[in-house]
């Protein structure tokens, strides 16, 4: 067999078409991400409301389409009412999830501005850990009822005639984990979904619900967790939701580079799960999935510990990402598109300053960190009709895995620009590695560019002093055709974008 890795695309082969919603990313009231990520007013760059225009300008260049707030884990302590009305009154609040104080300066209708200016759209959860139907329902009436209730004409008293229109809705947030204010076990956690999705949707019927899955491949209830709760709840929700964030805390690259593998089980898991209580219910509808949280996360996890608790806005969760993080990203989104035709929604967590591709000083600069690339290239290239392509590439055994294709890839055929986009990661530390794409089954097809990201050092990362220590460079010129077969070279732990005409 060649050594070189391969992908055969069939044009009409075809997996799913990519829901934008892939894309989208998460604003937690956790650390910096709010004040002094996007809301920080007094910065230069604030406008009238107090937003950071520099770092709406880098989130309006990852084009995010939906933004999951208030949390994660800090939803299940929040009580909505706190974060609106006139921002004097507002209550400070020991904040338990985090172990700070939550001013509430920054609230729902402040986030909604805030989405506009984004060029987004918001995902809401609401708290199933310390409340319950009753809360929540009240939380879709004031965001969502036009006028003539209490709770809508209170929005409207508060300076928001128009509903907001929130489309999107999570059932709380990693109810199985232990960590979490109000955890509860699958059966506890699946009958206060189901009634509270009752009571939502009656007050609005247009919205969709996410149920929570499990907070990782790692929990000792999954997947059992998954069957458990949409067993109860399977005719009310839409999605059920994953969470998965890996880390590269053993210092080894090999297994660290191959996790999407599990990623890619975990996915193919969740929809044998979802597919089994469909069938035990003979229904006829079928839940998707929202990856509403993955991400690299660990480099903060020593400092994160030395923090004082009950300070406003500490650096929490401010990972400073290295090259090898983005390559790990890379995978992670090249393992969801594969399966466009049921991840239809995912929120990279999170979106500044915590766990995130947009880092920012307070009253200073903001910057990108090496993971915006891959999912900034991901979210303005990947959409389209993922294509099922055939792929064989040289293969590695590491501590964790057996069997890891050195190169990772997938494509995304964009038939109204007449474009495919190829995405593809090299595993391998230390060689480059040709890479044949077959697009005969277009006729013909040419190259537009290939994009990549190559650093000399795995452990290099973007900082205030140096933010572009990593980033792409166009290495057009690599890729020889013949015919409407292209070889592209792919460098040693690569992220590569390879865009075809067809
Ligand atoms: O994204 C950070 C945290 O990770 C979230 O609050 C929680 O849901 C998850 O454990």
């Amino acid at each position: 067999m060649s050594s070189n890795a391969r992908i055969k695309v069939e044009k009409e082969f075809r997996v799913g078409e990519v829901d934008p919603r892939l894309y989208g990313s998460f604003i937690e009231h956790l650390g910096r991400a709010v004040y002094g990520g996007i809301y920080e007013p007094g910065h230069p760059s604030a406008d009238e409301e107090g937003f950071r225009t520099d770092v709406l300008e880098l989130v309006r260049g990852l084009q995010v389409p939906i933004v999951r707030y208030p949390g994660g884990n800090f939803v299940s302590g929040f009580r909505w009412e706190d974060s609106v009305g006139p921002v004097a009154e507002r209550k400070k609040r020991l904040e338990l999830a985090w172990r700070t104080i939550e001013p509430n300066t920054f609230g729902l209708n402040e986030f909604m501005s805030w989405c506009k200016k984004a060029n987004t759209t918001a995902m809401m959860a609401v708290n199933l850990g310390t409340r319950g139907p009753d809360e929540a329902r009240d939380l879709v009436e004031y965001a969502n009822h036009p006028s003539g209730s209490y709770l809508s004409d209170l929005r409207i008293q508060h300076g928001y005639r128009e509903p907001h229109n929130i489309k999107t809705w999570c059932l709380g947030n990693e109810m199985d984990g232990p960590w979490q204010i109000g955890g509860k076990t699958a059966a506890e956690y699946g009958r206060v979904a189901l009634e509270t999705a009752k009571v939502m949707k009656w007050v609005d019927p247009t919205i969709e619900l996410v149920a929570c899955g499990s907070s990782g491949t790692f929990m000792p209830t999954y997947p059992e967790w998954e069957a458990t709760v949409l067993d109860h709840t399977y005719e009310h929700v839409e999605y059920i939701s994953l969470h998965r964030y890996y880390n590269n805390t053993k210092r080894d690259s090999a297994s660290f580079l191959a996790n999407s593998l599990d990623m890619d089980d975990f996915i193919n898991t969740v929809i044998a799960t979802c597919d089994y209580i469909k069938g035990k219910k003979r229904s006829k509808k079928t839940i998707n999935l929202s990856f509403d949280e993955w991400n690299v996360w660990y480099h903060s996890n020593e400092s994160d510990k030395k923090l004082e608790p009950w300070q406003i806005a500490p650096p929490q969760l401010e990972d400073v990402y290295n090259h090898q993080d983005a390559l790990v990203v890379g995978c992670m989104l090249i393992s969801m598109l594969k399966r466009a035709d049921r991840v239809k929604m995912a929120c990279m967590a999170q979106l500044v300053n915590v766990i995130a591709p947009i880092m920012t000083e307070n009253g200073g600069r903001a910057w990108k960190q090496t993971i915006y690339y891959p999912y900034m290239h991901a979210s303005v290239l990947g959409r389209g009709t993922v294509l099922q392509p055939l792929v064989s590439s040289p293969k590695y055994d590491c501590a964790d895995f057996t069997d890891v294709p050195y190169v990772e890839t997938v494509a995304v055929h964009n038939e109204e620009a007449g474009e495919l986009t190829v995405f593809a990661v090299n595993r391998h530390l230390t060689d480059a590695l040709p890479f044949d794409i077959d697009l005969r089954s277009f006729g013909s097809a040419s190259l537009i560019e290939h994009i990549l990201m190559e650093c000399d050092d795995v452990y290099a990362a973007n900082t205030a002093e140096q933010p572009d220590r990593v980033a792409p460079r166009n290495g057009a010129g690599t890729v020889a055709s013949e015919g409407a077969v292209f070889t592209a070279q792919l460098p040693k732990a690569s992220w590569n974008v390879l865009r075809f005409k067809v």
